[in-house]
C-alpha cells in the first residue's frame, strides 16, 4: 500500500472513531443531576437514546432510580418500567413522564396491563414508589427520578421503556411498526452490578 493511502485511510479511522465517540455518549460520563443525586450504577439502554442510573439499598431493597432519555422533544412522553412477571409491555409497572399543556412536568405511575390500551391510565404499581418526579432540561432531555421499594428478591429484573406522541394530556401509541425499535426497547437490569454500563439484551 503507497504511503498517501495509508495516511488516507489512517485519517479516515481517526475521523470515524472520533465522531462514532461523541454520538455512543455512555452513561458513565453523565454526572450534573438536577436533583443532585450521584448515582453510582447505570447502564446504556440499547435504544431509544435511554440511560438508567441507580443506587441500590440491600439492606432495604430501595432503588433509587434516574431514567434518563436525549434526542426528545417536551411533546413526547416517556416511560421506563420494570416488568416482574414477564418480559415484554404487557405487565409493565411503569413510570410515566411528560410535559402537560399547563407546560408542568407531570410524572405518574401506570401498570400496563395489556396491548389493547389507548393510553396511559394512572394507577398504583405492584411495588412502592415515592420521590417521583420528572424534568425537561436543555431543551431536549427528560427525566424520571424515583425512589422504588422492591420485593428483596427483584434484585435481576426485567425491564422494559418507551417513548411516544401526546394527544393533549394523554399519551397515545408509540410507534408499533415491526421494524422500529420502539419494539426493541426490552432487556434485563441487575440492581446489585454497581459496575453496569453495558446494554442490556
Ligand atoms: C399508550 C400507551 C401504549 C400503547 C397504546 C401501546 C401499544 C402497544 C402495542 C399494540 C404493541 C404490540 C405491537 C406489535 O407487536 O405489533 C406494543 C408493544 C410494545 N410496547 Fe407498548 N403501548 C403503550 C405503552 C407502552 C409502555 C408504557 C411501554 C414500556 C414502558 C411499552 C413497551 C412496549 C414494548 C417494549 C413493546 C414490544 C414488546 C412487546 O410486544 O411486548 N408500551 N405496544
Ligand atoms: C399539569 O400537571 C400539574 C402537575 O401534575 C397539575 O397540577 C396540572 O393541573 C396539570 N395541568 C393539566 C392541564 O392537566
Ligand atoms: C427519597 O430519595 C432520597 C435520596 O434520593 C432517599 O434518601 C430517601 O430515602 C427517599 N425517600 C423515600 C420516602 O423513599
Ligand atoms: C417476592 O416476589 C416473589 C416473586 O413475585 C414472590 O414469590 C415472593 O413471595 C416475594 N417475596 C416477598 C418477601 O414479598
Amino acid at each position: 500500500m503507497g504511503k498517501p493511502l495509508t495516511t488516507l485511510l489512517l485519517f479516515s479511522c481517526v475521523l470515524f472513531s472520533l465522531c462514532a465517540s461523541s454520538f455512543a455518549q455512555t452513561c458513565r460520563s453523565y454526572t450534573g443531576f438536577s436533583n443532585n443525586n450521584v448515582y453510582s450504577s447505570c447502564q446504556d439502554l440499547p435504544v431509544l437514546n435511554s440511560y438508567l442510573h441507580w443506587n441500590y439499598d440491600q439492606s432495604t431493597s430501595k432503588v433509587d432510580i434516574a431514567y434518563r432519555v436525549t434526542r426528545t422533544s417536551s411533546s413526547r412522553w416517556i416511560s421506563w418500567a420494570l416488568n416482574p412477571t414477564g418480559q415484554g409491555m404487557v405487565g409493565a409497572q411503569a413510570l410515566v413522564a411528560f410535559q402537560n399543556t399547563s407546560g408542568v412536568m407531570r410524572a405518574y405511575t401506570s401498570p400496563v396491563p395489556n396491548y389493547q390500551i389507548s393510553t396511559l391510565t394512572e394507577g398504583s404499581l405492584s411495588f412502592a414508589v415515592s420521590n417521583l418526579s420528572a424534568t425537561f432540561e436543555n431543551g431536549n432531555e427528560m427525566f424520571i427520578f424515583a425512589t422504588l421499594t422492591l420485593n428483596s428478591s427483584m434484585t435481576t429484573v426485567n425491564q422494559v421503556w418507551q417513548e411516544g406522541p401526546l394527544n393533549g394530556n394523554a399519551p397515545s401509541s408509540h410507534d408499533t411498526t415491526s421494524s422500529s425499535n420502539n419494539l426493541r426497547s426490552t432487556g434485563t437490569v441487575n440492581f446489585l452490578d454497581v459496575t453496569a454500563t453495558a446494554p442490556s439484551s
